[in-house]
């Protein structure tokens, strides 16, 4: 297999591991991923490419060492207690983990991990892609080519935003992957805002100058949300916030779906508040309330941000790593606290 291989981790700095300890991975990862595993001689069970059900997920966990797992499985306290005191680790491919009750994992003694790194290039690159499709209208243009009515070229035909005359990014939560969308929209020639709790508003770095949110979103043509889900974070666009936003402009969601409310989000798309919008994620994922489906101006993926070839391998070899540290009797490389 040949193509474009992500920054880390290299496979071959993980831990040697010679260990009997059964790993189980919830879901088939990429052909990479896998042969990785097989490479450590560790001994394995796998589920399928579909999510596991409950008791699938609870018969794979039971006399498992440790366990690689994806956004789709639902980790509680419950079923931490039936999986037994010889599970150690859970590695989570995924850098949000908000599919975990962390407090329960504490308290089980199991320590969690997350594969942040590999996937901020990938998940701005479709970040943006989505910005492009929202602002330029690319989704409806192509939705009526297929509806084979007759189109003319026309001035004020499919006309959107210019991102590069001038329009402000806001983006809200400037980690690891909030940066690579700066940096893009940087290139795009676009204005940067961002909010960040580790730097004081209205000071500028690397052509992105810091503000509160109030000021993020009264200002911003696009706001794009990459904070991850907790209990601050959830609703944190509301319709308070979708009306404190600058008339006219677009909301991108690469996130997780909590983060916003879909009901005040469909309001204020329906009444002309908000131009545009995108979303890869979902409030009731992979369920998506049928409302979204019937609104104009609303770009939808199905949680795909990180779908790079190469972003997929790399989740899924650093997860195994996090695995096969802690089961060599090392730290892990990307503990979640
Ligand atoms: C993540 O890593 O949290 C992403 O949502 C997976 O695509």
């Amino acid at each position: 297999m040949s193509g474009p291989t992500a920054p880390t981790p290299s496979p071959s700095a993980a831990p040697v591991s010679r260990s009997t300890d059964l790993i189980y991975v919830a879901r088939l990862l990429t052909d990479r991923a896998m042969a990785y595993l097989q490479s450590l001689g560790h001994p394995y069970r796998v589920g399928t490419q579909a999510p596991p059900t409950r008791s699938e997920l609870l018969a794979g966990l039971q006399g498992a060492a440790a366990a690689v797992i994806t956004l789709t499985e639902k980790i509680d306290a419950d079923l931490l207690a039936a999986a037994g005191p010889q599970l150690k680790t859970i590695a989570n491919v995924a850098v949000g983990y908000d599919n975990i009750d962390l407090p329960a994992a504490n308290a089980a003694g199991v320590t969690v991990t997350n594969t942040p790194g590999v996937l901020d290039r990938a998940s701005a690159d479709h970040t943006f892609a989505l910005i492009l499709a929202a602002t330029r209208r690319i989704t409806e243009g192509d939705r009526l080519i297929r509806s084979r009515q007759p189109w003319v070229w026309g001035p004020r035909m499919l006309v959107g935003l210019d991102l590069s005359a001038g329009a402000t990014l806001g983006i809200l939560g400037y980690g690891r992957i909030g940066r690579a969308v700066a940096q893009r929209a940087l290139a795009f020639e676009m204005k940067v805002l961002a909010t960040t709790r580790s730097a004081t508003p209205g000071t500028t770095q690397d052509g992105v100058t810091f503000v509160d949110t109030a000021t993020l979103l009264a200002r911003s043509d696009v706001v794009s949300v990459h904070t991850p889900l907790t209990t601050q974070t959830r609703h944190l666009i509301d319709d308070a916030a979708l009306t404190a936003m600058k008339p006219g402009a677009y909301l991108i969601n690469t996130a997780r779906g909590g983060v916003v409310d879909e009901t005040a989000l469909i309001a204020a798309l329906r009444d002309g508040r908000l131009r545009g919008a995108a979303l890869d994620v979902f409030e009731d994922e992979p369920h998506v309330n049928p409302a979204l489906l019937d609104v104009d101006g609303l770009v939808l993926t199905p949680h795909t941000a990180s779908a790079g070839e190469a972003t997929r391998d790399a989740m899924g070899t650093l997860a195994i790593d996090n695995v096969a540290a802690v089961l060599a009797g090392h730290p892990p490389l990307n503990p979640v606290a």
